[in-house]
């Protein structure tokens, strides 16, 4: 079998060069430049698509861990989301104690719906009543457990004075090829 293979690792260190460096020899792998990243925003920067800024609620009518229901960025039922208040700060978290955010309700498996699911004093949405995915909602939605392998899109958003915007999705919504221009 060839040494050269798509796997950024074998792109630094060959298997017979490990090999013969022995067991004890310590390897410095060089990640590629995604894994290098400091922190989860970063990577998730990349996938994020602003869209037309929306009014979605006020700040001040929010109770902690009691969701409101919105849609965005279209207005059919795929884009349907879930404002909550956690109790801890979270990434992309707004508000005084940056714990108010946003997702779509649908599980990215097998679009699972988790409106029925949202612990916000845990800070997690699940398990998807289909498969037992479960999202943490303080880390960008990235998935704790499950079948799922791409974390719940998150819904970024701005506050101006008391009101809460929508202004773009990290991530695809289950069901859309495009979450704002294309059909589903
Ligand atoms: S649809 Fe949610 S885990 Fe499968």
């Amino acid at each position: 079998m060839s040494d050269k293979t798509c796997n950024p690792i074998n792109t630094v260190i060959s298997r017979r060069k490990f090999l013969q460096l022995g067991s004890a020899a310590v390897v410095t792998i060089s990640l590629p430049a995604y894994l290098r990243k400091p922190g989860l925003a970063a990577a998730f920067k990349a996938n994020l698509v602003q869209y037309e800024r929306k009014v979605i609620a006020k700040l001040s009518e929010l109770k902690p861990n009691e969701p409101v229901a919105f849609n965005y960025p279209r207005d059919d039922a795929n884009s349907a989301n879930f404002l909550i208040m956690l109790n801890d700060a979270a990434g992309g978290g707004i508000g005084p104690n940056e714990n108010v955010v946003a997702f779509n309700s649908f599980c990215t498996h097998q679009g699972g719906p988790l409106a029925g699911q949202l612990h916000g004093e845990k800070g997690i949405a699940g398990p998807c009543p289909l498969h037992w995915t479960t999202f943490d909602l303080n880390r960008h939605g990235m998935v704790i457990s499950g079948h799922a392998t791409q974390g719940l899109p998150q819904i970024t958003l701005e506050l101006d004075g008391d009101d809460i915007i929508a202004t773009g999705v990290m991530g695809l919504i289950f069901g859309y090829t495009d979450n704002k221009e294309n059909p589903a």
